[in-house]
């Protein structure tokens, strides 16, 4: 469902159990061609609800982000996905800039993530962001012929105040990880 200036603000927040059926039809939008089983989805709620963002309109769902939370400082994002008709506005990089702000705020001094190397838009997110490349091409990561690469952020001690700039979506506001064909690419 394609952005809708009327609606209420975007926002993010952590998930509720009520948000499952959409989270799961938000999933197999996103990653049409591996998406997550419902028990997946429901054990990453169990388990990690407060580092599970969802992007809500007040009426649906147009993308979600999945962390752990910090072990020893170090976190991995687990999954990102904003629904076709609501990329190229800037929500997938607000996930992932509020998970990094909760993160950093947790005392996280690193994070970790894979992506399939041809997942252009992706891998420029997280370019962007200041992952960088760790090792070379992880070939069969995720199984025969789902190459991944490995990528870092380091997050400094010194906890800037995480970033509240929403991106250019029509009425953002603030509120508290598969292309070319997309396919789950971490
Ligand atoms: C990857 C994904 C989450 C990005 O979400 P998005 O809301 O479209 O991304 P944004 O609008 O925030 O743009 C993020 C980056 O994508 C790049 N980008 C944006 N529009 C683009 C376009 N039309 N073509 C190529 N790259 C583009 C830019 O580099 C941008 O980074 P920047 O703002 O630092 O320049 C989204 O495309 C998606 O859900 N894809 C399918 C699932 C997937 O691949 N998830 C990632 C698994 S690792």
């Amino acid at each position: 469902m394609p952005l809708n200036p009327d609606r209420m603000p975007l926002c993010i927040r952590s998930a509720v159990e009520n948000d499952l059926p959409a989270l799961a039809s938000l999933d197999a939008e996103a990653f049409p061609m591996e998406p997550y089983p419902f028990f997946v989805l429901r054990q990453f709620f169990d388990v990690y609800r407060d580092h599970l963002l969802v992007l809500d309109d007040g009426r649906l769902l147009h993308g979600y982000l999945i962390a752990t939370p910090p072990d020893a400082g170090l976190s991995w994002i687990l999954s990102l996905g904003v629904t076709p008709d609501s990329r190229g506005h800037g929500l997938g990089r607000w996930l992932m800039v509020q998970s990094l702000g909760q993160l950093r705020s947790e005392r996280a001094h690193e994070v970790r993530l894979t992506v399939d190397p041809d997942n252009d838009r992706a891998v420029s997110l997280y370019a962007h962001l200041g992952f960088t490349q760790t090792g070379d091409v992880q070939k069969d990561y995720l199984g025969p012929g789902k190459h991944r690469i490995l990528m870092t952020l380091e997050l400094p001690d010194s906890a800037a105040p995480p970033p509240e700039t929403p991106p250019s979506a029509p009425s953002a506001r603030v509120n508290s990880g598969r292309q070319g064909g997309p396919r789950r690419s971490w």
